[in-house]
């Protein structure tokens, strides 16, 4: 009798132990969490994609090439911007001046207010043969010369909007500015990436004195960035920023990415 009993306890405390095994394997597998970070691994393209130094710099040159490139800035106002358009001189001959920071041009977020022009967006040549891409950077609308973008800034320009664009609609609500994102997940990476550049709350800009950041006023400030203009926020992180020493997180996948937004979000605006 004794020993059944042994032996039944024996059975039922590792029929527990199966459970338990079971319940938490359960848990892991269904954690949206776990399955994200695995996703860093088996679903991110860009961890397999030996161009994307390029793309990421392509990225950069869209956002300001002459930063990059630390060109001659052209005179005047690009010929193709519209007269309708509120903006004027070397900032007009940025590609995120006609085309948004989420490349959408006027069916995005420049489709109203002060950077509005009225010109299309870059969404569908996504996948376009980059040959026939630089062809159209260097046509007579755009104006460049060879001088002002060379050719391998134009490859990796075209390279960019070719494989390196994001649909940014799936990740920001347009309405509310709001981030699709976790922001505790993306606080894990804030803290450990960017907080050793841009502060523990966001509020340091490493490459501006305390006098030009004073000047800067709220934009010295993640959070208020992040919350203004969340689509050019998420184009630096997948990019970096132009012509200073910054990461680009495009390694991650957009999601992480997003986290990492959603968590700017909720940083400190501003010094009030
Ligand atoms: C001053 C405004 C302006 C700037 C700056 C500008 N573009 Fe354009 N872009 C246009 C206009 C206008 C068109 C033509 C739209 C049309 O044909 O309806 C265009 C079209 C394009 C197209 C073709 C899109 C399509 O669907 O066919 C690409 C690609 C492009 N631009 C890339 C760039 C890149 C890269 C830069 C920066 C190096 C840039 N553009 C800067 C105004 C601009
Ligand atoms: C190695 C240093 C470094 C790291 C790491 C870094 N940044 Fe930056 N970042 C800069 C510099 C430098 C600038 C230019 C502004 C300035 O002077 O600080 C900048 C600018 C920015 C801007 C634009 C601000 C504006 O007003 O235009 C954003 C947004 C930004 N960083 C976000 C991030 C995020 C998010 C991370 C982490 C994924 C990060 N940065 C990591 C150095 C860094």
């Amino acid at each position: 009798m004794d020993k059944i009993t042994r032996i039944s306890g024996l059975f039922l405390s590792s029929l527990s132990l199966v459970l338990t095994t079971s319940l938490i394997l359960f848990a892991v597998d269904s954690n949206p969490a776990y399955a994200q970070q695995s996703g860093i691994v088996t679903k991110s393209a860009a961890a397999v994609d030996p161009d994307i130094w390029d793309i990421a710099r392509g990225g950069q040159l869209y956002d300001n090439w002459m930063a990059v490139l630390d060109a001659e800035r052209p005179k005047g106002t690009h010929p193709a911007y519209p007269a309708i358009g509120k903006q004027k001189g070397k900032n007009t001959w940025r590609c995120k001046e006609c085309h948004g920071w989420d490349y959408m041009g006027e069916d995005g977020a420049y489709g109203r207010g002060s950077h509005f022009t009225g010109i299309k967006g870059l969404r569908n040549i996504v996948g376009m043969e980059p040959a026939k891409i630089e062809k159209i950077i260097m046509d007579k609308t755009h104006a460049y010369t060879s001088k002002m973008i060379p050719e391998r800034a134009l490859e990796k320009l075209a390279l960019f909007l070719s494989r390196g664009q994001v649909g940014m609609d799936q990740y920001i609500d347009r309405s509310t500015k709001a981030a699709r994102g976790d922001p505790r997940r993306g606080a894990l990476f804030f803290q450990t990436v960017c907080a050793i550049c841009h502060g523990f709350d966001g509020t340091r800009m490493i490459s501006k004195s305390e006098t030009v950041l004073a000047a800067f006023g709220d934009r010295g400030f993640l959070g208020s960035v992040a919350s203004d203009n969340p689509w050019e926020t998420l184009h630096k992180i997948r990019n970096g920023q132009p012509g200073v020493g910054m990461v680009a997180l495009r390694i991650l996948s957009t999601q992480d990415q997003v986290d990492v937004l959603a968590y700017i979000q909720t940083l400190r605006r501003g010094r009030r």
